[in-house]
């Protein structure tokens, strides 16, 4: 096999591999996906306007922090599409014959999903623009003063792109988007349908008090919602546990360290670190990071947008602060205003 293409098998996923962990409990069509009404509206009509008209769904970028579900979605618009989906990640398009390949090989209508788009090098998302305009694909052939550029026709298709850092995307490739959409955090209803369902998926006899503890403890992400079901599943089944109630999930996620609101051991380290080391703020981003041993896109894009949310922790322009919710949280007096 030519070594190039084995390395793009290995780049490009698509619905007909043996499932992943994350795949089998993941909705495969509109209706079967809970929550993110908004998002789901707007796709609905969308999908169903261009059906209607036959022709390829403009192209969407999907934004918002991890785990809320925007790779599901862009598998869930290929089956409401009735296409394939092909899926990517911008650090795999390395070389400019990764994202040419990947476009060329494309059928009509077919999605293709780049994950953290963000990330796409300057060669890859100069190639994207006509490909995402016109369906074309502009080629260099030759060098120096011989070189010219020759213009590649491909099928019109849709991009969904996906990242957390909306901000981090040029404006020229952002502004091909005709659907520009974000993920919010779930509703706590929401988040317990999810479990129930996942729950129905994984066979287990799951309270529905229990499964609000695990919504409730899941940082608002069906991807931890899942994750913590299955620490839930383990501890029911090395203890013989049938029927999980809620005792049990409290049970088995404080030995994971996750507390009553969701907060996980690095969350309260965050907010412990700005409490003890600089009187809860305001601190800057790269001090904390610093402090922490973290990266700080990861404290900005994983960690912070959930503790923002709750109210636990405020961003101002001197730097992050503790709000004195999240002095509450973490069992610290209220600040003496002055
Ligand atoms: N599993 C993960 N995310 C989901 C969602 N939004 N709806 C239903 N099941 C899910």
């Amino acid at each position: 096999m030519d070594p190039s293409s084995a390395a793009e098998e290995q780049q490009v996923g698509e619905r007909g591999e043996p499932p992943g962990r994350e795949d089998s409990l993941r909705p495969r069509c509109l209706a079967d996906y809970i929550g993110q009404s908004e998002l789901k509206q707007v796709l609905g009509i969308a999908v169903a306007a261009t059906r209607s008209r036959g022709e390829p769904l403009d192209h969407v970028l999907l934004h918002g922090p991890p785990g809320l579900g925007k790779t599901t979605m862009a598998l869930v618009l290929a089956e409401e599409l009735g296409v394939r989906c092909r899926i990517t990640s911008a650090p795999a398009l390395e070389r400019p014959r990764d994202i040419i390949g990947l476009l060329v090989n494309l059928q009509a209508h077919e999605v293709l999903f780049i994950d953290e788009i963000h990330r796409l090098n300057r060669v890859a998302e100069e190639l994207l623009y006509p490909a995402m305009e016109d369906y074309r694909i502009d080629l260099t052939v030759g060098k120096g003063t011989t070189a010219r550029t020759r213009s590649l026709p491909i099928v019109p298709f849709t991009l969904v792109g996906a990242t957390t850092r909306a901000g981090a995307l040029s404006w020229p490739l952002r502004d091909r988007f005709g659907l520009i959409q974000r993920l919010e955090f779930y509703e706590l209803d929401d988040l317990r349908a999810i479990v129930e369902r996942a729950a129905g998926l994984l066979r287990l006899q799951l309270d529905s008090e229990a499964a609000l503890e695990v919504a409730r403890r899941c940082r608002g992400t069906p991807r931890i919602a899942n994750r913590l079901l299955r620490r839930v599943r383990d501890v029911a089944s090395v203890r013989g546990h049938e029927r999980i109630g809620a005792e049990l999930v409290e049970a088995a996620l404080t030995l994971h360290r996750v507390d009553g609101r969701g907060l996980d051991a690095s969350d309260r380290r965050l907010l412990t670190l700005m409490l003890e080391g600089y009187g809860g703020g305001p601190v800057g981003l790269e001090t904390l990071a610093a402090g922490l041993g973290e990266d700080s896109t990861t404290l900005e894009t994983v960690i912070e947008p959930f503790l923002l949310q709750q109210g636990l922790l405020q961003r101002t322009p001197r730097g992050r602060l503790v709000t004195a919710a999240g002095r509450a949280h973490l069992g610290w007096p209220a600040q003496l205003v002055a």
